[in-house]
Parts: structure tokens; C-alpha cells; sequence
């Protein structure tokens, strides 16, 4: 039996490890993306890769807080203002 772990990394990207050939990931147009030899990936959750729907490890250099974080500091009342 396959299965597949998908995990939130902290302030950082969707990793996702499936037993090689049991996942699929297509682009909104259908196609699909070569994970050929990748039973494990990373998926961009800050937006800052220029390699999506992969992380490039932008995420670390922009500062991305995940929306887990933000919602805290939110009720803490210190809005998450992004630096310049
Ligand atoms: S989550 Fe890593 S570059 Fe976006």
C-alpha cells in the first residue's frame, strides 16, 4: 500500500514524499511535471520562487511567515506588515 506524507514545513514550503510513480502533478493547463527519480519534492507556499510550483528556498531570503504565524502575531494585535 502507497501512501503520501505532505508536510508544512515552518515559514516554509509543502514538502511532499510519495513512493516514486504514485503522484501526479499537472499544471493548471494539465501537463504533467517530470518527477522521474523524486519520491520527494517541495512546494512553494510564499510565492517568492521562480521555480513553482517548486521551492527554491526563496522563502528563507524574503522572510515568509506561514499563514499559521500570521494569524498569531494578528492576535497578539501586531499585524504581519511585510519588510521592504
Ligand atoms: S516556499 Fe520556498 S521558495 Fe516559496
Amino acid at each position: 500500500m502507497s501512501s503520501v506524507k505532505i508536510t508544512i514545513r515552518k515559514n516554509g514550503p509543502y514538502r511532499v514524499e510519495a513512493p516514486e510513480g504514485t503522484i501526479e502533478l499537472v499544471d493548471a493547463e494539465g501537463n504533467k511535471y517530470d518527477l522521474t527519480g523524486k519520491p520527494a519534492f517541495s512546494l512553494c507556499r510564499c510565492g517568492g520562487s521562480v521555480n513553482k510550483p517548486f521551492c527554491d528556498g526563496a522563502h528563507s531570503k524574503i522572510g515568509f511567515q506561514g499563514a499559521e504565524l500570521a494569524v498569531k502575531k494578528a492576535d497578539l494585535g501586531t499585524p504581519d506588515v511585510p519588510q521592504a
